[in-house]
């Protein structure tokens, strides 16, 4: 009994190659707000999408370890592309401590979302060639005409990382802080160029899934829920995008819960960040994404 305690007090850890998996940070603070977290960006290393697969399991493999020695009960892979290609690896040498990406939960949603069984799926060059939403959305898939059109789109997740994601992040955020447009006017105009130049970007890389019809569309990167209204915009209102975080978080709920290892403290959990490199860049634009001050954040090498 004792034991099962002092698991419940540990900490999830959550890995990214950068500031994408705060998306998933945000619905798991949302859902269990008594968890403590242990994020890791590696920074320094971003993008992991234009990677090998080899590359991505090394880096997978460290940022593992180094989330084990900050004692936590579970690992969460907030990252599509190691998610494609580390889960099975990294399930071999965790054993005893959970493991779970973010392919699993995206793909089973938009499997229920869909109705015409069109998919359109977009993420990095890893990701996508990798195959996984595909493979996974065929399993879980009721039909057997299900058509799934994919896409690589290695230019977002540079342009997020730079912070230029949809403007309505920043202007929440400096809301939240109670500054007003003019403080802040010379660089409004900036992101509204921003949202011009990633709206021009995503027509191009999204002309091909608009000729296929699609109903739905997964965001297969943690980073895209940054710029989702400029897809949107592109693919029309009609078409469901589909955002694992919200789903990953459930899971994240149930696997603990059916364990018995959910914190039952009454206090709201803590949240450490490190990353292994500009930990300036990352508060500034991670406050952004998660709408949340984002005040220590350590730099740590692997
Ligand atoms: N956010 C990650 C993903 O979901 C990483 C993207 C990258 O580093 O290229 O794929």
């Amino acid at each position: 009994m004792k034991n099962i305690k002092i698991i419940n007090k540990k900490s999830i850890g959550i890995f990214d190659s950068g500031i994408g998996g705060l998306t998933v940070v945000k619905e798991i603070m949302n859902l269990l707000p008594n968890e403590n977290i242990v994020y890791l960006g590696d920074t320094a290393r971003v993008p992991y999408g234009t990677k090998s697969k080899e590359t991505i399991i090394k880096y997978s493999l460290e940022n593992t370890k180094f989330l084990l020695n900050h004692n936590v009960k579970m690992i969460v892979v907030a990252c599509n592309s190691a998610s494609s290609y580390s889960i099975e690896p990294l399930k071999k040498i965790l054993k005893k401590i959970p493991v779970i990406g973010v392919i699993e939960p995206g793909a089973k949603t938009v499997c229920e979302k869909t109705k015409t069984n069109i998919i359109g799926v977009i993420g990095t060059t890893a990701t996508i060639k990798s195959n996984s939403y595909k493979k996974t959305i065929l399993k879980y898939s009721k039909s057997k005409k299900v058509k799934i059109y994919s896409v690589a789109c290695p230019l977002f997740v540079p342009l997020i990382e730079e912070g230029w994601m949809d403007k309505i992040y920043q202007e929440k955020y400096y809301q939240k802080l109670r500054l007003k447009r003019v403080d802040y006017e010379n660089y409004y105009n900036r992101i509204i160029n921003h949202e011009k130049i990633l709206k021009y970007v995503a027509s191009e890389y999204l002309s091909v899934l608009k000729q296929k019809n699609i109903d739905s569309l997964v965001l297969g990167c943690t980073h895209y829920p940054a710029i989702k209204k400029v897809l949107q915009d592109v693919v029309g209102k009609k078409v469901v995008l589909i955002d694992s975080a919200k789903e990953t978080a459930k899971k994240v709920y149930e696997i603990l819960k059916l364990k018995n290892w959910l914190n039952d403290s009454f206090k709201s959990g803590s949240i450490e960040y490190y990353v292994t490199d500009y930990p300036d860049k990352f508060k500034l634009v991670g406050s952004w994404l998660l709408q949340k001050n984002i005040k220590n954040v350590k730099k740590i090498s692997l």
